[in-house]
């Protein structure tokens, strides 16, 4: 295990003014996403969309990663170029979804566990064959009346640690990823309580699983009050309790903080990332690593047709822009209607 080579990826990932984009989605996440447009789900269409995606012309400008799905890592383009090769010729790092999805915990109703640690050693060794140079896994954490427990949170640091532990072992940086959703009634704070609760017992648990800190990316959830809270929560709230749990809870070592966007709109992720980085006073960079907030554009753009290939790359584009700006706190409003000015 080179760790020097993994803590220089990991600070690649997060390099300034870049960020990571994350098309990660499993078959029945994708299948859902392209039906919202009108698209069919065949593998045609997938490798489609996803070569659109990576072939965006300057991409690499603003995205420093992408989070591939195990099906798109070992798909080629038309003319047989592996998609693989279609992103570092975009001097784009590419990197693998490993875990194997969530089940229920079994003794906590309501629950879930993420699956993927059996073989999960075999697995990372081909993914590193194959050209990934990152991994990620997903913890998903729901909030309810009486969940999460002290238990389902340590089931999660637990599977976390142990895939962080295993990827380093494959030369992988890993992406530990707990997401505490936004989905329901709760306020800011208690979505506070469980970010600080998940965060505290990940990183004991990467401490006890020898992760290497430099050699890791944490990408956390905002803190944000729940969708269907009455006491909707303001930019700079946000900003500040996200910033405070994470001062709180993640040790400087960590490079980089690459944030989820967890079903916010797009540009409110943006405006969110942007009030982050204006506060000045992280020890780590903090970045993205958006799935939808960076893809619901293009993929409205395309809706599985050829001829719109172009517009739905413009549209990718332009959230890369908005968010790459964000990074530095240098987004504005303003950059969405130059957009969507005529040339
Ligand atoms: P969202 O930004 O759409 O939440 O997706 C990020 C991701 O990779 C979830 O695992």
């Amino acid at each position: 295990m080179n760790l020097t080579a993994l803590e220089t990826t990991a600070r690649a990932l997060v390099a300034a003014g870049k960020g990571i984009l994350a098309a990660d989605e499993s078959q029945g996440t994708i299948e859902k996403r392209f039906k919202s447009v009108g698209a069919e789900c065949t593998e045609g269409n997938r490798r489609a969309y996803r070569k659109l995606l990576f072939t965006a012309p300057g991409l690499g400008e603003f995205i420093s990663g992408v989070i591939l799905f195990e099906e798109t890592l070992r798909q080629t383009a038309a003319d047989g170029t592996p998609l693989v090769e279609v992103l570092t010729r975009q001097g784009i790092i590419p990197g693998i979804k490993v875990d194997k999805g969530v089940k229920a915990l079994a003794g906590f109703p309501g629950e879930k566990i993420t699956e993927g640690l059996d073989g999960l050693r075999e697995r990372l060794a081909e993914y590193a064959r194959l050209g990934a140079r990152f991994s990620k896994w997903r913890a998903v954490i729901g909030i309810g009346t009486d969940i999460p427990t002290r238990t389902g949170l340590a089931a999660h640091a637990y599977g976390l640690a142990r895939f962080a532990a295993l990827s380093q072992e494959a030369g992988l940086v890993p992406i530990v990823e707990p997401e505490v959703l936004m989905d329901g009634g709760h306020t800011i704070e208690r979505h506070y309580e469980v970010t600080e609760a998940i965060l505290n017992l990940v990183f004991q648990a990467l401490f006890d699983h020898r992760v290497r800190l430099e050699a890791m990316l944490l990408k956390p959830n905002m803190v944000l009050a729940g969708t269907e809270c009455p006491q909707p929560a303001g930019v700079a709230q946000v900003a500040e309790m996200t910033l405070r749990c994470a001062l709180r809870t993640v040790p400087a070592a960590v490079p980089g903080l690459v944030f989820l966007s967890g079903g916010q709109s797009d540009a409110l992720a943006t405006e969110h990332l942007n009030a982050l980085n204006r506060a000045g006073r992280a020890p780590w960079e903090l970045s993205f690593s958006f799935g939808r907030a960076l893809q619901a554009p293009a993929l409205k753009a395309w809706r599985g047709q050829a001829a719109n290939v172009s517009a739905a790359q413009a549209a990718l584009l332009q959230r890369a822009r908005c968010n790459a700006a964000a990074r530095s706190g240098n987004y504005s409003a303003a950059m969405e209607t130059a957009a969507q000015a005529p040339a």
